[in-house]
């Protein structure tokens, strides 16, 4: 203790000197840096290089440790005050123990940063992030990343690196399970959601923690769709498409930001100047962080950008990255690099200045052990109230996308029932990828949930095994594409039954990092078991389980009940027995187009019309499509369907013509003609018919979510003002352009009632 009570005394002394010689315009954030800046003064260039040194823990590792040997040296430099965080440390007791060494053993005493990868729960498990952006429920999003943060705190971290809200267009990225989806709009709302759901309003409250936006930039428009790839994109889409959520995130106060492994157009993004120095800390003014991916500096040297190690340091400091995570390259060089002239020293006193920032903010100068109350943790850890809350954004996840006939719901009691597929009895699966703190087989499987419902008649088979062996985070899922055992059992269990519910989809840690695939079909034998069950028993409900869109085009077309059930945590069977049996109407909306077939992809609703766009005559071939599939997606962005049924009429505008400083109210009648209560999203599209950069045919700005009684109605209205219609234009600036207009109002990108308007002088 004796160092932390020194530097505090230090403080103190600065401060009143300080205070007696500087008027104060803005109290807070005056002494908050002050108080920075007067550790800053006590520190040596090693101890500031330090502070931009992060090493993983030895608890866990999600990727390969480039170092032989690294504990020891890890230990030596933590004691030496050359590590200003650690991730992949956690649990009180752990994270008690590096800490101390940071506030006891080092000269200044200054605390740790503790992250971790909090991407959908700690130890109790939301639904992944892409199936939490299906329920387009802003308030449940941001309570969910809220619980998120209360486990993880108590758990001794106060650092996640989340919200990832790289867009992405490509389902063969096996990380699109941990973004918002394809759609700017929607996706800069849900960073927003995410980032309070972290910070909430007060850093410093120890349930609260620091929030991550990444992956800067591009990360999402990986080549082919395949994980780290080339990243090469105009000014349009980086603009248009890529930073918008980025930008809501840093408006919502985001206090650090991860850059990526990817080159973007060339440069390498944590070698990136543009993006880290002009457009994040220049043009948008963040004040925080910057972290770069785990290895990334180091990486620019594979990337051939840097000739080695040192030159990676070089190229990163210089481009903005204020810290490093695990290439050691920093720590390594930077003191020589300053000394040899080749990294300024302001750059290094900037990225120490800002890490100490947010660590003042954190309250950790206060009190470097206030994530470390063991009788918290063991209260918050898995409480009744997580369980309830993730059961309920899991509800809320679920997307209906297929209802022939109202098989569904289902009756309570009387059915005959065959649950089957491999999937249905699993535990673990429906975790997802990145649950690094839960334990395997926690998940309330499907088959749980099912049984819960005692007054039917279950009879279970698995079929096929989806995966052979139990992969691991660290390994690559192998998948059953031989072993046919269990088949026959399947398909006897499905005869004679009233209804066969099939769990079928991806393996849990088929999708998530390092995760890409080149097929978007159900893996392995899935479809050969669900046509052969087809062959005996046609009322089939296909519950699907995956962390991305598939193609599931033969099961669209002959299985009259299909729901998307994603992966949706802890809660999972219990969800999604409370869906299939009406407990809860389906309220979730696709956020990412499902193609018909993987040669679609990158397929999404706002694309651009092209010069020959889709001809009403299929013999004039001279125009923008395929020869074996048509334009248009399976499931169109903003798809899904309820038990009950939505009628749309009456779309209005209050006036023709917008001007820059007046707004024009759009408004629709919605009605529920079905028989259930029932929650719809309305959907508010524009489309820009003529612009200085090619518009989108249409772009979500805004939606809706209404409940409705069974014949009830309500009037929906949206306002449109200028602002509304800005796009990042030739001109390189945000504005909105003068010209005609198209507002689509509907319950889908594809579905939807339509005005015209314009925008003039
Ligand atoms: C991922 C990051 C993650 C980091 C730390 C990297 O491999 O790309 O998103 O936060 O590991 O676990």
């Amino acid at each position: 203790m004796m160092n932390l009570c020194r530097l505090v005394i230090v403080f103190f002394m600065l401060l009143i000197v300080g205070c007696q010689t500087d008027p104060v315009p803005d109290p807070i954030s005056d002494s908050l840096n002050f108080k920075v800046d007067s550790v800053l003064r006590l520190m040596t260039l090693e101890e500031k290089i330090g502070q931009m040194n992060q090493y993983n823990g030895f608890w866990n590792v999600t990727g390969p440790s480039p170092k032989k040997g690294a504990a020891q040296l890890k230990y030596k430099h933590l004691e030496a005050g050359l590590v200003g965080s650690m991730l992949n440390v956690r649990g009180v007791e752990n994270v008690k123990a590096v800490q101390k060494i940071a506030v006891e053993k080092t000269r200044l005493g200054i605390p740790l940063i503790i992250g971790f990868d909090v991407i959908h729960g700690y130890k109790t498990l939301t639904p992944i992030p892409l199936a939490e952006a299906a329920s387009w429920d802003l308030d449940a999003i941001k309570n969910s990343a809220k619980n998120a943060a209360l486990e993880a705190s108590a758990a001794g971290i106060n650092w996640t690196f989340a919200p990832m809200v790289d867009i992405s267009r490509d389902a063969r990225w096996g990380r699109v399970m941990e973004g918002a989806g394809e759609d700017p709009y929607l996706g800069s709302l849900i960073a927003k959601a995410r980032v309070q759901g972290f910070q909430g309003e007060d850093l410093s409250d120890a349930i609260t923690i620091v929030a991550c936006a990444k992956h800067f930039a591009g990360y999402g428009f990986a080549e082919a769709g395949r994980d780290y790839n080339t990243v090469d994109v105009g000014m349009s889409t980086l603009y248009n498409i890529i930073f918008p959520p980025f930008i809501a995130a840093t408006k919502a106060g985001v206090r650090t930001y991860m850059n990526s492994f990817n080159e973007l157009n060339g440069i390498p993004a944590t070698g990136n100047a543009f993006l880290q120095r002009e457009v994040l800390k220049g043009a948008w003014g963040f004040d925080g962080f910057i972290v770069s991916d785990w290895d990334s500096a180091g990486e620019m040297v594979a990337h051939g950008y840097a000739k080695d190690d040192k030159h990676a340091a070089e190229l990163a400091v210089n481009a903005g990255s204020d810290m490093d995570m695990e290439s050691y390259t920093f720590v390594t060089y930077m003191k020589e690099l300053v000394e040899e002239g080749k990294v300024k020293e302001s750059y290094v006193n900037d990225a120490a200045r800002r890490i100490l920032k947010v660590k003042f903010e954190l309250g950790l100068f206060d009190n470097p052990y206030k994530y470390c109350d063991v009788n918290r943790e063991r209260e918050v850890t898995g409480s009744e109230e997580l369980h309830k809350a993730s059961l309920d954004i899991a509800k809320k996840s679920i997307v209906l996308l297929k209802n022939e006939n109202q098989l569904l719901p289902l009756k309570k009691e009387g059915l005959n029932i065959a649950v089957i597929g491999d999937l249905a009895n699993d535990k673990t699966s429906p975790l997802g990828s990145w649950r690094i703190a839960a334990e395997d087989k926690t998940a309330i499987s499907v088959l749980e949930g099912l049984k819960s419902y005692e007054k039917n008649n279950i009879t279970f088979a698995p079929g096929p095994k989806l995966a052979l062996g139990n992969p691991t985070f660290t390994q690559e899922v192998q998948v059953n594409t031989s072993d046919k055992s269990g088949f026959k059992e399947a398909v006897r269990a499905a005869k004679n039954k009233d209804v066969v519910i099939m769990v079928l989809g991806e393996h849990g840690f088929q999708s998530g990092e390092a995760r890409s695939r080149s097929n978007l079909k159900l893996p392995g034998l899935q479809q050969e078991l669900l046509e052969a069950v087809y062959k005996v028993n046609k009322n089939i409900v296909l519950v699907l389980m995956n962390g991305r869109p598939l193609a599931i085009n033969w099961a669209d077309k002959n299985v009259p009940s299909i729901i998307e059930a994603w992966q949706l945590g802890s809660q999972s069977g219990n969800a999604i027995a409370q869906v299939l049996y009406g407990d809860y109407n389906p309220s979730g909306k696709l956020p990412m187009t499902f193609p018909k077939n993987v040669g679609q992809v990158p397929i999404y609703y706002n694309y651009k019309n092209t010069g020959r766009p889709l001809k009403e005559n299929p013999n004039d071939v001279f125009h923008s499509h395929y020869q074996d599939v048509s334009n248009s997606p399976l499931y169109p962005f903003g798809y899904g369907l309820s038990y009950t049924s939505f009628s749309y009429k009456d779309l209005e505008l209050s006036a023709k013509t917008l001007t820059k400083d007046s707004s024009i109210v759009a408004s629709v009648t919605v009605t529920n003609t079905g028989k259930y209560f029932g929650k719809e999203v309305v959907q508010l599209y524009i489309r820009d018919l003529v612009g200085s950069r090619t518009r989108p045919v249409k772009e979500l700005k805004g939606f809706e979510m209404i409940s409705l009684n069974p014949g009830e109605s309500k009037v929906v209205q949206f306002t449109i003002d200028a602002k509304m219609l800005q796009f990042y234009t030739a001109q390189n600036k945000w504005e909105a352009e003068f010209g005609d207009f198209t507002v689509f109002i509907g319950e889908s990108s594809a579905k939807s009632l339509e005005a015209n308007f314009s925008l003039s002088k």
